[in-house]
């Protein structure tokens, strides 16, 4: 079967004014689905063209060999939980049971985005951030370079890429300033919700 073709959510101009056109574009077609490119030749090499994305990511990040491979196919999965963790019209406070666990767990919402701004700032060069949950507890976690929470068992709620590719045409290098767009009218709080409900995780 293989790797699924990435698709973005939403048309390049659908976030305009909160994340342009040209960006979106730029993003998508010459950084995500490069990823993509390499690792499936990659993958087809090693003789794991079969695997969908997320084994392919499991299996070449346990083979040290494979290296190059988990860093494109780990690029490639952490892309898509980038796209689906926005939505046009997004943004503002946290929801739903998603919204009661962050609440419990930070304090209040501006005490979250406070951490988060705190953890994207802990990134020295590129890099992600997440909102996972694990064990019973959500997590803020920042990852360097391509790796991604994916190798230590967190289920991805949110993802945000802080590779300055990702807001360089937007807001130049004031990384803060893009995570506050994100947060602010990009993020899909009704997304997280689905995704922790689908796994039947955060009610116990
Ligand atoms: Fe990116």
């Amino acid at each position: 079967m293989g790797p699924a073709l990435p698709q973005l959510p939403f048309g390049f101009g659908d976030l305009e004014p909160a994340m342009s056109r040209d960006t979106l574009s730029f993003h998508f077609a010459r950084h995500h689905l490069d990823h993509f490119a390499r690792s499936c030749a990659l993958a087809q090499r090693a003789g794991l063209g079969q695997l969908a994305l997320d084994e392919l990511v499991l299996a070449a990040g346990r083979t040290p060999r494979l290296r190059t491979l988990y860093r494109h196919a780990s690029e490639a999965w952490n892309h898509a939980c980038f796209w689906r963790s926005m939505r046009a019209g997004g943004g503002g406070t946290a929801r739903g049971a998603v919204g009661d666990i962050l609440r419990r767990r930070f304090g209040t919402h501006e005490r979250f985005v406070r951490r988060f701004h705190g953890a994207a700032a802990t990134v020295f060069g590129n890099g992600w951030l997440w909102l996972t949950w694990k064990g019973d507890r959500m997590r803020i976690v920042a990852t360097t370079a391509g790796d991604t929470p994916l190798t230590r068992g967190h289920l991805v709620l949110l993802a945000v890429d802080l590779w300055e590719h990702a807001y360089y045409l937007d807001h130049q290098n004031r990384r803060g300033a893009f995570l506050r767009t994100f947060l602010g009218e990009l993020v899909d709080w009704d997304g997280a919700n689905r995704i922790l409900e689908s796994h039947g995780a955060g009610a116990r």
